[in-house]
């Protein structure tokens, strides 16, 4: 790889150990994908932040990495494993507590903002169209890429703390134009409403590029579509087809960029809509923990939940996962207290994935597609999915 003399004094070790350290993962990373070079990047989002992921090994790196590093750019955390605030409420361990702000301390130590949300684009974290990023929230990554038209690639814990601390990364994959072509064309021919079926439709659309080896699909058909519903179609794209890029016809910025695909064209209609739908919902289970939040719930979704909670008492154990600040914002405007007074619980930082609540609950009924994915996989949840209107429905029947 070609480096500049500011690159190369990194590695040589003049600005610290933990530059240089930074910078022999981002050559390493540079050389496996023939880079040419390094990009400078304007900010950064650094996934597996809960303790339940990183364990001792990975608070041990990020222990060493804070002896003598600085984040040069703008850097947010993804969600940790706990509420930071109210974690006594949601019934996590001490433990945990003490060993989760072991690892955001070193980070807030770096620089870091430790803001702990999935949505930094929401808060903050808000690139804009054509900048270079280094995000390892795949979720994140998809709506920087897609929705923002900002290049990235979907980073790994270690590699985005890197980045954060050299302010570059390698300039491969998504940083390249020539890697941004949509490759199978999707003609959505029924209605999309509401982030449960855009969630949905990532999944239809995940799995098929899955079955075809194909990482970028162009989607027809979508007349309008919420920065909600957008957020959820990122976070199930991308949890099931692993997909970091998509174009959506006179929705996203770049459609047009780029020649639409014609030799793979895939139909999805009223009925795979259906089928994939019955799909995220398991057979015959009680449901007793209801949380509307994956990615973190915006203000608008906050707002939307304190009007169908107005005068409502909920049954079952209900969380609303946001960014703190959304929270905080939800404080002032009132939202929160209309929440709470119905009993519904905020898990601000964290989320019902993150959080070590596994065996605590059953049967969970989310909005979320990606949150299905992992209440099956991570916690051995029954799930089921559904609008918000019919997950506030369940919480308080
Ligand atoms: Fe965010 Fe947790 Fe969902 S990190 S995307 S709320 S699984």
């Amino acid at each position: 790889m070609e480096l500049t003399s500011e690159e190369l004094d990194m590695l040589n070790g003049k600005y610290g150990k933990a530059a240089k350290k930074s910078m022999e993962i981002l050559t390493t990373l540079g050389e496996i994908f023939d880079a040419e070079c390094m990009v400078d990047v304007v900010g950064v989002q650094i996934a597996g932040v809960s303790y339940d992921n990183l364990g001792e090994a990975g608070l041990e790196f990020l222990s060493e990495m804070a002896e003598d590093g600085k984040v040069r750019v703008l850097t947010t955390l993804n969600p940790a494993g706990m509420d930071r605030e109210n974690w006594k409420t949601l019934g996590i361990d001490k433990e945990f507590v003490k060993n989760q702000n072991r690892a955001i301390d070193a980070f807030a130590k770096m620089g870091i903002i430790t803001t702990c949300s999935c949505t930094p684009y929401l808060i903050g974290n808000t690139p804009h169209f054509g900048q270079h990023l280094a995000w390892a929230e795949s979720s994140a990554v998809c709506y920087a890429n897609s929705v923002i038209g900002a290049q990235t690639n979907r980073e790994g814990g270690p590699s985005a703390l890197a980045s954060a601390i050299t302010g570059k990364t390698p300039k491969y994959g998504y940083h390249l134009n020539k890697n941004r072509h949509g490759e199978v064309l999707f003609e959505v021919t029924t209605e999309i409403k509401g982030t449960h079926e855009f969630g949905v439709l990532g999944k239809i659309i995940g799995d098929k590029l899955v079955e075809l080896g194909k990482k970028i699909p162009f989607i027809t058909g979508i007349l309008r579509a919420t920065v909600e519903e957008l957020k959820s179609f990122c976070a199930s794209v991308a949890t099931y087809g692993g997909t970091a890029l998509f174009h959506m016809e006179g929705i996203t910025p770049e459609y047009n960029k780029y020649h639409k695909p014609s030799d793979m064209v895939i139909n999805i209609d009223d009925e795979l809509l259906k089928q994939a739908r019955k799909e995220l919902i398991d057979d015959d289970f009680a449901i007793d923990f209801v949380s509307i939040g994956c990615p973190h719930a915006s203000i608008h979704e906050i707002e939307r939940i304190a009007n169908l909670l107005k005068g409502k008492k909920v049954t079952k154990e209900f969380w609303i996962t946001t960014a703190r600040p959304t929270k905080r914002i939800s404080d002032e405007a009132g939202y929160s207290k209309i929440i709470e007074k119905a009993g519904a619980k905020f898990a601000a930082d964290t989320c019902c994935v993150v959080a070590p609540i596994k065996g605590r609950f059953k049967g969970i009924m989310v909005d979320s597609a990606k949150a299905c994915y992992y209440g099956r996989a991570k916690n051995q949840f029954k799930v089921k999915i559904g609008s918000i209107e019919e997950c506030i429905k369940e919480a308080t029947e």
